[in-house]
């Protein structure tokens, strides 16, 4: 889709639109080549749009975004029922950005979405899994016997699960909440695993993955993971 050039910089966070259109009048700016002019649009998918010579957007920069994943959102770039997908939630960032890993359409929460393909293969390869600790919601009263058995491996259909840990346990009248943390990356994997010790999960929701937390951000938005935390998830 084209977008004026100030745009596709503001988003790109290289300087406010003001400052963008005063480069264009510059001549500093240029697409596929040629210098460009006030006014002119460009598509960041497909053209190369140059400051400086240096390339904005997809080609350039890598972008690393943490979203809180609204229910009701499939974790892919498009969907073939036509659904609403995550990347519907990032359409300012001029690049093609793939979620890491996914959510289940019923699960809300932390997604990870980058355009950074080698960090996106190294986070989901089985070998490196990193601990996530999931919000649950089941109907009924978590045991000490079902914790226990969570917590020490549930056999599932493709095995069993890894050691995971629960705390923050809070039961109410008729539903318990506690934190789940695991560092398997199976299909449904919270799910099964809570079925499995005769649960239904009614409510599902990522808090955390590594060291990045969900914190207050609303459903739907999402943040630049800043510099520092780029550092990090790459040293995992
Ligand atoms: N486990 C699940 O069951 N669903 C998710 O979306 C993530 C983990």
């Amino acid at each position: 889709m084209k977008e004026r050039l100030q745009k596709i910089m503001a988003a790109a966070g290289l300087a406010s639109r003001r400052e963008a259109e005063k480069w264009i009048a510059a001549g500093r700016v240029s697409v596929n080549g040629r210098i460009a002019s006030l006014g002119d649009s460009a598509d960041p998918e497909k053209d190369r749009v140059e400051v400086d010579g240096r390339p904005v957007g997809s080609e350039g920069r890598k972008y690393y975004l943490l979203l809180n994943k609204p229910i009701g959102y499939v974790s892919t770039r498009s969907d073939p029922e036509g659904r609403p997908v995550v990347t519907d939630l990032v359409k300012e960032i001029p690049a093609r950005l793939y979620p890491v890993g996914r959510l289940d359409l019923n699960t809300e929460g932390l997604l990870l979405l980058t355009n950074d393909g080698a960090l996106a293969n190294r986070l989901t390869h089985p070998r490196h899994q990193v601990e996530k600790t999931y919000l649950v919601r089941v109907r009924g009263t978590l045991s000490r016997e079902t914790r226990e058995h969570l917590e020490g491996g549930v056999l599932l259909e493709d095995g069993m699960t890894a050691p995971a840990r629960i705390d923050k346990v809070r039961t109410a009248a008729s539903h318990s909440w506690f934190h789940l943390t695991i560092h398997e990356g199976r299909n449904r994997q919270v799910r099964r695993m809570c079925e499995a010790v005769g649960f239904q999960v009614s409510r599902l929701k990522r808090i955390r993955i590594a060291f990045l937390e969900l914190d207050e951000l609303p459903s739907g938005k999402f943040r630049h993971l800043s510099p520092q935390e780029v550092a990090r998830l790459k040293k995992l």
